[in-house]
């Protein structure tokens, strides 16, 4: 076998095809190792640059197009692909000038599937339920992961579960969940709450468990760095920003650097800059420790998606962040929903989370830790169909507590030439 199980603290190993999550002696979270020397002779950057634009399964996905330090033992047959990834990655240079960098390039991880970077997870998720023999699977959710689940369960006829908070679910996530045939479950209860009650009911009732405590999941997830350095011809940039909930990008992120480092696949290490929101910030707070201490918190963010107090992938995305010299930062409501409405002008578009890798470019610019020189990727983990409400209220001038900076309010005319003429020779549009 290429991969087993290994806990990351004590490195207890267990075969891959046993069902667990952490660690048996030490309750540590598990990777998924990969036999480096066996990837160091197979991998090369042909080999990845040969499969692009194939039309062939699996390596038509932008996850399995690097099956080899994905899941190299796994029979193609097994495989649960839509496909996934082969996202765009967008220079944005208007968006550039206005954080203050010479280059910024956007990744779309909404143009996966079902509309986030789930959907890469998910692949990875469901494969290893299949190879498990599983007859259910489920999740807890701010919403995205639900909806990936539910597609990626029913395409594999496997029974889908999730279980959302009862408020604060934007509604693009719920109905696709719905609407994929997933048996939905509203609880009151936080999303972190969720997740324990997930992980106790799975052991009890043989369900597997598909948050991104599952290695699998994050496997499939570290595809996003491989592509996106790919479509930079290997050049490696200087900065990847990614937005931080449970933190399973930042931990999948990490690692997936690493061992393309260590396989010699790039030459030198990004730095991380994980951003959270203000009112969701426990890492960024044990990041002023020193990673010293760390403590959950209530969370409580316009950005639904990463309204997670009590991040699971806490240990995995201090190791990237110490592995890739990185950094923390938080950003507010504020800033989230003022770099969204940027982001969408633009005519790219993405939900109110994703903002925050753009928001945090331009803090980290301000404060002097990126250098306008500096080449940075800011990652967009989900679709601007996601949470349409937000989108409005923003324009709209109802959100609490924030002053919509750039607002694009709908008009209202007569049936009138009149009526219209007087409005579009008033209106200027000026944003970036
Ligand atoms: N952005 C979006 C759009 C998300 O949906 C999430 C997480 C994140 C960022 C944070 O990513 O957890 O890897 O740090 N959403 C999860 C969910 C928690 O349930 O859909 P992370």
């Amino acid at each position: 076998m290429l991969s087993v199980l290994e806990c990351m603290n004590c490195h207890r190993q267990y075969p891959a095809n046993q069902v667990i999550y952490t660690c048996e002696t030490c309750g540590g979270l598990l990777d998924l190792k990969h036999d480096m020397d066996w990837l160091r002779r197979t991998v090369t950057r042909e080999l990845f640059d040969s499969r692009l634009g194939t039309l062939d399964f699996p390596y038509n996905s932008g996850v399995w197009r690097y099956k080899e330090m994905i899941y190299p033992d796994v029979d193609p047959a097994q495989i649960v692909s839509r496909p996934e990834g082969n996202t765009n990655l967008y220079p944005a240079p208007r968006l550039a000038q206005w954080a203050g960098v010479d280059k910024l390039y956007l990744k779309h991880e909404g143009e996966n599937p079902t509309g986030s970077f789930k959907d890469r997870g998910m692949t990875g998720g469901l494969t290893q339920a299949r190879v498990l023999g599983m007859k259910r699977v489920a999740c807890a959710s701010t919403g995205n992961t639900s909806a990936s689940l539910a597609a990626y369960a029913a395409w594999s006829g496997i029974q889908g579960i999730v279980l959302f908070q009862n408020k604060q679910i934007a509604l693009g996530k719920l109905a696709q969940a719905v609407a994929y045939g997933a048996t939905c479950i509203r609880i009151a209860a936080d999303f972190d709450r969720n997740l324990q009650l997930v992980r106790d009911i799975s052991e009890k009732l043989d369900i597997y468990v598909l948050n991104s405590v599952n290695p699998f999941r994050l496997e499939g997830q570290k595809s996003i760095m491989i592509e996106t350095i790919q479509q930079l011809r290997w050049r490696v940039p200087d900065w990847i920003v990614v937005p931080g909930g449970n933190l399973g990008n930042s931990s999948a992120f990490g690692k997936g650097l690493r061992e393309m480092y260590e396989i010699g696949l790039i030459d030198r290490l990004p730095s991380l800059a994980v951003i959270q929101a203000e009112g969701a910030n426990p890492l960024y707070r044990a990041y002023q420790t020193g990673f010293e201490k760390f403590e959950a918190v209530e969370a409580d963010t316009v950005a639904t998606a990463i309204k997670i107090g009590n991040p699971v992938n806490y240990p995995k995305a201090v190791r990237a962040i110490q592995w890739t010299e990185g950094v923390v930062e938080q950003v507010t409501d504020q800033q989230i929903m003022d770099a969204k409405a940027l982001i969408d002008a633009q005519g790219i578009g993405c939900e109110p989370a994703s903002a925050c890798s753009l928001a945090g470019v331009k803090k980290l610019v301000e404060s002097g830790v990126i250098k306008p020189h500096e080449t940075v990727v800011g990652i967009l983990t989900g679709h601007v169909l996601k949470d349409p409400d937000a989108t409005i209220a923003y324009h709209e001038g109802l959100l609490d507590n924030i002053e919509s900076a750039y607002p694009n309010r709908v008009f209202a005319a007569a049936p009138t030439v009149e009526s219209l003429s007087e409005i579009l020779s008033d209106s200027t549009l000026t944003l970036v």
